[in-house]
């Protein structure tokens, strides 16, 4: 397995070049199954869970092809050849679950593995099932897999009330909900810029919503869908990340593509902490005002709230604050895996249940660390990026999930990091 080493290397300054959303993609793709008709994607992230994405639909039968160096995904499931989504591949990414929503609604029948936990939480699928009752489908779990069935003229029209806002199911429930017969009402739908991303693909296709971004999101169902050309809305999770970089490094980083809508009260926080972003025309202009950070509470909530999957990027960036912040991760009931990695470095966090209180100290120190998941994994490297000495963080795996070219792109900017093979 690879090894990411960081050398503390002193400010940054450049620009990095921000990719298409992973957390768009993995629902776009799916999107495919609902028409005959093809759909190409472009702005597509060069990740290891869109091939595995990929790979599953393939494994239903669709034609996905990677273009341009994987920017383009040029797909069609015009010759499907099963709706059964296989556990060898759905354990490896839960958003797999997807594909379900899709297969309901288009073939009336599906079966698709339980994607199972992962290292952040048991991340259970009730919601998306709750769904699909709600439009008349009929769902049997057993031997690990969710067997669902729609009515015998197709999936209805029905009012689905989430308890709680969930990013999938709502995603899942949105895709069901264009070829459902009748009207389909969203309450308290997820409001991310991927779901938006999603209805706006789904519209081109000849789908008829309304609501997007809102917690209420309205569709009437058409009785087919066509093809479309959609480009991948900008990851605002990578970033964040990226923006980070200057904020615990100093020195100043324009990051391309970036919209200060996609992460407003992220941007928030920087302020409160005493780190600058401006929106240039090319992106946002990101640099630390003074000599240093000052503390700030963070509590997680679904958007326009602190995004979950900044949490860990922004505790690294508090570990050398100036005072006490404290961290509320309201999302995932195990979410704090890089904190035992970060205490490694010298950073002083105690974690109780789901809020951790982290001591800014004045400098971490480079330490060997090993990533858990994929955001943690990243925060190691940004701690990496200012700690004094060299820090070796292993399993990097987990980071090729969801970030493209990590060194690329932190070395154009000044950073001292390069991928090894294990010693
Ligand atoms: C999406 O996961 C993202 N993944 C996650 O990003 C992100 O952290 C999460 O949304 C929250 O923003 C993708 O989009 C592929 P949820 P998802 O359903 O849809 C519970 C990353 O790092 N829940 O909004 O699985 C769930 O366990 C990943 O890129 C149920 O109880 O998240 C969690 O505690 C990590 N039952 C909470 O709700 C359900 O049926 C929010 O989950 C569904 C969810």
């Amino acid at each position: 397995m690879d090894q990411i080493i960081v050398t503390g290397n002193g400010p940054l300054s450049g620009q990095i070049p921000i990719a298409g959303a992973k957390n768009a993609c993995l629902t776009l793709m799916p999107a495919t199954l609902l028409s005959e008709e093809p759909l190409t994607l472009t702005n597509a992230p060069r990740l290891s869970d869109i091939r595995t994405m990929t790979l599953l639909l393939q494994s239903l039968g669709a034609e996905v092809q990677a273009l341009q160096d994987g920017q383009v995904l040029a797909m069609s499931s015009h010759d499907l050849t099963s709706t059964r989504a296989e556990y060898d591949i759905v354990r490896k990414m839960r958003a797999s679950i997807l594909v379900l929503g899709p297969l309901l609604a288009r073939f009336g029948h599906a079966e698709v593995s339980l994607p199972g936990g992962c290292a952040i939480g048991a991340r259970p699928v009730d919601l998306h099932l709750k769904a699909f009752e709600a439009m008349g489908a009929e769902l049997d779990l057993r031997d690990g897999y969710v067997h669902a069935k729609a009515p015998a003229g197709g999936l209805k029209g029905g009012i689905v009330d989430f308890p709680f806002v969930s990013v999938g199911a709502t995603e899942n429930a949105l895709m069901a909900a264009t070829l459902a017969k009748g009207t389909t009402v969203l309450k308290n739908a997820a409001r991310e810029p991927e779901i938006v991303d999603l209805a706006h693909c789904l519209r081109k296709m000849g789908a008829q919503i309304d609501g997007e971004g809102t917690s209420e999101i309205t569709v009437q169902g058409v009785d087919r869908l066509g093809g479309a050309t959609h480009r991948v809305v900008t990851d605002r999770i990578e970033l964040g990340t990226y923006m980070l970089a200057p904020a615990i490094c100093g020195g100043e980083v324009e990051c391309l593509g970036g919209k200060i809508e996609l992460l407003a009260a992220f941007c928030e926080k920087l302020d409160a902490a005493g780190i600058s972003v401006e929106e240039t025309p090319t992106g946002l202009k990101v640099a630390r005002k003074s000599g240093r950070v000052s503390a700030v509470d963070v509590t997680t909530e679904p958007f326009p709230g602190f995004p979950t999957d900044l949490q860990a990027q922004m505790m690294a960036l508090l570990c050398t604050a100036e005072g006490t912040s404290v961290l509320e991760e309201k999302i995932f009931e195990n979410r704090f895996m890089h904190a035992p990695e970060l205490i490694r470095m010298g950073a002083k966090i105690d974690v109780h249940g789901g809020t951790a209180t982290v001591k800014g100290v004045d400098r971490l120190r480079g330490a060997p660390v090993m990533a858990t998941d994929l955001r943690a994994s990243v925060s190691l490297i940004l701690a990496g990026l200012a700690a004094e000495g060299e820090t070796i963080v292993s399993r990097v795996y987990h980071l090729d999930r969801g970030y493209e070219h990590v060194v690329r792109k932190l070395e154009s900017v000044g950073a001292k990091i390069e991928r090894v093979k294990e010693q």
